[in-house]
């Protein structure tokens, strides 16, 4: 809930300017005020009266506008509210925060503020990609702006890819966030991410192929609906996000320890790819080669199964519990039966095989199993995939 809470909505010049008018519907819902302002671009695509209308509220438009100033002057306006949304932010308007540009009123109330500021960008994928607008990005998340989106999928323009505003629920949960009230706030979750090195001597071991990517995408926009995260995590080659609890550990059976230390927990995701077998004759000294050309023998022994020691807790299970699947053929029907040998209530079945490039790439393509059956997702940025399956984690603890 957003009760008594003041949002100042920037709305900017784009084709998204017109979700923007149901972002005031929802915050209105749950109690909040908002103060639409509006750039003279935004104006070509929603009128002042329908914002007005909607937030039930004085819509201001112009920097230089005597009634304005004698009611409320623009330094004041900036910072009567308790956060600044700007939904749709167009290149050009992130152009100007980042070069600290303020010659219209958004802009200059964007420079005069003291409160945190949210934008849900929203542009032509190629102006999204762009590297005027990824560097104007960079130096407004390091000026602490926070961001949510843009999505992927079919623009206005007819183009497809990055650059859709944020849905309207993820611009809410951001706020909500952002003023310290997410979904999944007081809820503790456990993610579990990265691969586990298995030794074979103090220099070597055996290792896969996670980068790391998709457990961190999940940590982060589990945090980003307010959740307290634990992460624990196998030497990963992305870094863990900001904001959570990291626990590194090297093997599957450290995880197995750390996983046991954090628990107890609302939810548990279990994203890492754990060995499932560890060398049991691993060396205490590094192994040499002896000149008789004999060969060394690996003896193999079975790691924990994490997942499925947590899913048949008899006394302090999490209430969800969320195990992966790599899976090269028959996804729905093989996680299905991983699902139910598992013990687990949802599974994230991922199709892995090398032709799908999402071992170690950017993209994901998964199925969500869960008791009500098979539900394949369309093919999404691991960071897309990962706030979708926190919006469905937050809906099922809700
Ligand atoms: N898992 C775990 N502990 C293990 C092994 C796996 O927690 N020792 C978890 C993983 O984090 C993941 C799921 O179990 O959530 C994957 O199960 P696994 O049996 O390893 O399946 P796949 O990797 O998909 O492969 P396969 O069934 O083909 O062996």
């Amino acid at each position: 809930m957003l009760t008594d809470k003041r949002i100042l909505l920037i709305i900017s010049g784009g084709i998204a300017a017109f979700k923007s008018l149901d972002l005031i519907r929802r915050l209105r819902d749950r109690g909040a005020t908002v103060t639409p302002v509006l750039t003279r671009a935004a104006e070509q695509f929603v009128t002042p009266l329908s914002a007005s209308a909607l937030a039930g509220a004085k819509v201001y438009r112009d920097l230089f506008d005597l009634t304005d100033e004698a009611e409320m002057g623009h330094i004041e306006l900036s910072r009567a509210a308790d956060l600044v949304v700007v939904a749709p932010a167009t290149a050009d308007l992130m152009g100007k925060m980042a070069a600290g540009l303020a010659n219209d009123l958004a802009s200059t109330l964007l420079m005069a503020t003291d409160k945190r500021v949210l934008i849900a960008p929203a542009m032509n994928v190629r102006m999204w990609d762009h590297p005027a607008t990824q560097r104007n990005l960079a130096t407004l998340q390091g000026d602490g702006v926070m961001v949510v989106g843009p999505n992927e999928g079919a623009m206005a323009c007819g183009e497809f890819g990055p650059g859709r505003m944020a849905e309207m629920p993820e611009i809410v949960a951001a706020i909500e966030r952002a003023l310290g009230d997410g979904p999944l706030r007081g809820k503790h979750v456990l993610v579990t991410s990265g691969p586990t090195h298995e030794p074979i001597d103090p220099v070597r071991y055996i290792a896969n192929r996670s980068s790391g990517a998709q457990g961190t995408a999940i940590a982060a926009a589990l945090r980003d609906l307010g959740a307290r995260v634990s992460f624990v995590t196998g030497p990963a080659d992305v870094p863990p996000p900001a904001g959570v609890e990291v626990i590194p550990v090297e093997t599957a059976q450290e995880m197995a320890e750390a996983v046991n230390t954090v628990l107890p927990a609302d939810a548990a995701v279990f994203a890492a790819a754990v060995a499932d077998w560890r060398v049991a004759n691993a060396a205490a000294q590094k192994m040499k080669k002896d000149g008789s050309g004999s060969l060394p023998v690996l003896d193999f022994a079975e790691n924990p199964d994490i997942l499925a020691s947590v899913s048949k807790l008899e006394t302090g299970r999490p209430g969800l519990v969320v195990g992966f699947a790599a899976e090269t053929h028959d996804v729905a029907r093989h996680a299905t039966e991983k699902r139910a040998r598992k013990g687990c209530d949802w599974i994230v079945a991922n199709d892995v095989s090398p032709a799908t490039g999402i071992m170690g790439g950017s993209e994901n393509a998964v199925t969500l199993i869960t008791a009500d059956g098979a539900e394949a997702w369309p093919r999404l940025s691991k960071d897309e995939t990962a706030r979708r399956l926190a919006l469905r984690i937050a809906e099922a603890l809700a």
